[in-house]
């Protein structure tokens, strides 16, 4: 079980030595209210000094760093707590801001100070709170090599951000803890390159607390939308292939897993980059420009325009700032996209090989209500199978939250659920 905030090892002063293998050791000084102190007494009490162990709880943390948002979920003795989901946006700042959503320092290197080598510290602001430190922020969207750039800060603003985070440490110090994370990777990228990055990160900060991180050996990098091929594997016997089809931020990601072995193996992916919903935001403003050039809407909003549209009798709609409907201006720009983008190279691939074989249907863009829609009348149109089609009701978060199949225990299913009501409650309350 975590340990509480106030728990300590002991009632006197701890002193935490560094963490051996298994476990954190904590020296407990001997503390006497002799004035006194002879050589004798003092070698006395060193060695009276008891050993205290706090055993080493390692926390597996789940993360996929999208192009538009990090999403990262924490499971802890066979336990899945609720998914955090933030903007993939990071803003580096001169100091650490107290109380602030993915605020925290780090350290990565050594630098030479007066003759000694000490820790470079930086401090980091990730997530949609980076927009308002008055400084510059990055967007992984700006550039493709982003994502790996700034893998680890993307990683530690995450980790950050966890609701729980001081229960997931241990050690006898409230400032002083440690952090035994396994790092599980939804990516494309090279798993060695993300892996030495993290493995430079020695400390971070949150909100005054240090903890010290050790990222186990045993970190995984799976292919990015491996959950939606887990969540596919229902019809086994029948299907020795599937497909998953990821329209995320910036590609349209097509994949071919075989569905022989106990779990599904990655064979082919096409990525289809520039297929996302990046493509469809531009066609969104290219559209309404079109219909009302006196009135322009910032991609910005009208990422959250598309984000809330709705469809009702295929008629589209969507409300912009202004309280306009510009459901029709979305609605060419949703066709444009599917006719005229890699989006159409993917389609064009899965026109013959859903067909033969189901497809998952994953990724935020299938969570854009009017988008989901039409992609999806224009694959029946291609003569795609309707039971071929495997949709799942929270297509953005599929391809992680599906990752607990691997995870999460049997034995742990009821109180699972019990801890995801709480966190999610917890997580309400936040919102409100
Ligand atoms: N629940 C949702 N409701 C409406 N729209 C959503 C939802 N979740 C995601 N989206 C939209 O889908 C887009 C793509 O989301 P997703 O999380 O799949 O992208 P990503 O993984 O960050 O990108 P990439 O896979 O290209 O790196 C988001 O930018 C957002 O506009
Ligand atoms: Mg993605």
């Amino acid at each position: 079980m975590p340990r509480q905030k106030n728990e300590t090892a002991t009632q006197t002063t701890p002193e935490v030595v560094e963490p051996q293998e298994s476990n954190v050791t904590v020296e407990v000084a001997g503390i006497t209210t002799s004035t006194d102190n002879t050589e004798d007494t003092e070698k006395q009490s060193k060695s009276r000094k008891p050993r205290v162990t706090i055993p080493k709880q390692e926390i597996i943390i789940v993360m996929d760093c999208g192009r538009s948002r990090i999403k990262a979920m924490p499971i802890i003795n066979g336990v899945a707590y609720s998914s955090i989901v933030l903007d993939s946006i990071v803003c580096e700042v001169s100091s650490p801001p107290f109380g602030e959503m993915g605020a925290f320092s780090m350290s990565r290197e050594k630098v030479e100070v007066e003759g000694k080598l000490k820790d470079k510290v930086e401090h980091w602001v990730v997530g949609r709170s980076a927009k308002l430190q008055g400084t510059e922020w990055v967007a992984m969207s700006d550039d493709d090599d982003n994502k790996v750039r700034y893998f680890p800060i993307l990683a530690l603003g995450a980790i950050a951000s966890l609701p729980n985070l001081y229960q997931y440490s241990t050690g006898a110090n409230e400032k002083n803890r440690a952090l035994t994370i396994r790092l599980v990777t939804l990516s494309l990228a090279n798993p060695l390159t993300l892996k030495k990055a993290i493995n430079q990160c020695k400390w971070m900060q949150v909100d005054g607390v240090k903890y010290r991180l050790s990222f186990s050996k045993g970190a995984l990098n799976y292919p990015e939308g491996y959950g939606a091929a887990l969540h596919g594997q229902g019809n086994k016997l029948e299907r020795p292939t599937l497909f998953t089809f990821d329209v995320g931020y910036g590609t349209a990601c097509v994949s071919e897993y075989s569905n022989l072995g106990l779990y599904p193996k990655r064979i082919a992916h096409e990525p289809n980059g520039g297929g996302g919903v990046s493509q469809l935001i531009k066609e969104f403003a290219k559209a309404v420009a079109n219909t009302d050039s006196s009135r322009v809407i910032k991609p910005s909003q009208l990422r959250e325009v598309l984000e809330t549209a709705t469809i009702q009798d295929g008629k589209v709609s969507a409300i912009a700032p202004d309280g306009r409907d510009i459901g029709q201006a979305l609605e060419t720009a949703i066709k444009n996209w599917i006719k005229d983008s890699p989006l159409t190279f993917a389609l064009e691939s899965l026109g013959t090989s859903a067909r033969r074989h189901p497809v998952v249907l994953c990724g935020g863009g299938f969570a854009i209500k009017p988008a989901h829609h039409l992609i999806k009348e224009q694959m029946l149109r291609q003569g795609i199978p309707k039971e071929h089609l495997i949709e799942t009701s929270d297509p953005g978060m599929i391809a992680l939250s599906e990752l607990k199949r691997l995870y999460v225990t049997e034995l742990n299913t009821e109180q699972n659920t019990e801890h995801q009501e709480e966190q999610t409650n917890a997580q309400q309350e936040q919102a409100a």
